[in-house]
């Protein structure tokens, strides 16, 4: 069964918290899923905030709206997604349109440049030509997923999260394949009509 991308679901969400703990005992910090101590307060709330974020209601100050995605493989959670519909000044410098991660024992075996593959659709689908991608400059992993995506490099920026200096690696991808005129007669090559 291949994997696919979902609106989360409550089917996957004893995976998902899995998942959250996981990612809790190793440390990792570069895409927040929710706290799993704290299961039973998000448990009722979860798919609801997620439906609010997508339509925009009840948004914290300086939030855009957001569509989170799960991407599931035989009723297994595998990894999130998230998309901001808009960028603000702060996205503009670390964020992005679009977060990401795997769960860690998944790693390297192309989920996470298959998640953004089919982020870059959804991205699409809600009208979105280009998106903007970002992630520090030391990981590696990320940039990668980029890169394979097809995004393009543009810069690497300072910045201060949470007080600490970080590195911003920033990157476009284009969300559409530029459609493709045939050739007319047979010495012709394809050729891009945008
Ligand atoms: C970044 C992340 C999503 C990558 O997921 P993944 O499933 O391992 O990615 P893939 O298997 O598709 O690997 C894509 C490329 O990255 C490379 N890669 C993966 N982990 C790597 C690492 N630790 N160091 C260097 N390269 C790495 C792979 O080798 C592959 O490149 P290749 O095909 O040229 O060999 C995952 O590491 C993750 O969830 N990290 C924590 C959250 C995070 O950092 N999110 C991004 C925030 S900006």
């Amino acid at each position: 069964m291949p994997a696919k991308l979902i609106t989360p679901s409550e089917a996957y969400l004893q995976s998902y918290l899995t998942v959250c703990r996981d990612c809790k005992a190793r440390g990792i910090t570069a895409y927040p899923l929710h706290d799993p101590d704290d299961f039973e307060t998000w448990r009722h709330t979860i798919f609801q905030s997620y439906e609010n974020k997508h339509l925009g209601i009840g948004l914290k100050e300086g939030r855009v709206p957001s569509s989170t995605f799960w991407l599931v493989k035989g009723g297994e959670f595998i990894g999130e997604g998230n998309i901001r519909h808009c960028l603000t000044e702060a996205l503009e410098r670390y964020g992005g349109h679009i977060g990401y991660c795997i769960r860690p024992d998944y790693w390297r075996k192309g989920y996470g440049t298959l998640q953004l593959r089919l982020l870059l659709a959804e991205a699409a689908r809600l009208g979105l030509p280009r998106v903007l991608i970002t992630c520090d400059e030391d990981n590696l992993a990320s940039a990668r997923v980029m890169e394979k995506s097809g995004a393009v490099y543009q810069d690497t920026i300072g910045n201060i999260i949470e007080g600490i200096p970080t590195r911003t690696k920033r990157y476009w991808a284009d969300t559409v394949p530029c459609p493709l005129t045939p050739p007319k007669g047979k010495d012709q090559k394809w050729t891009s009509s945008a």
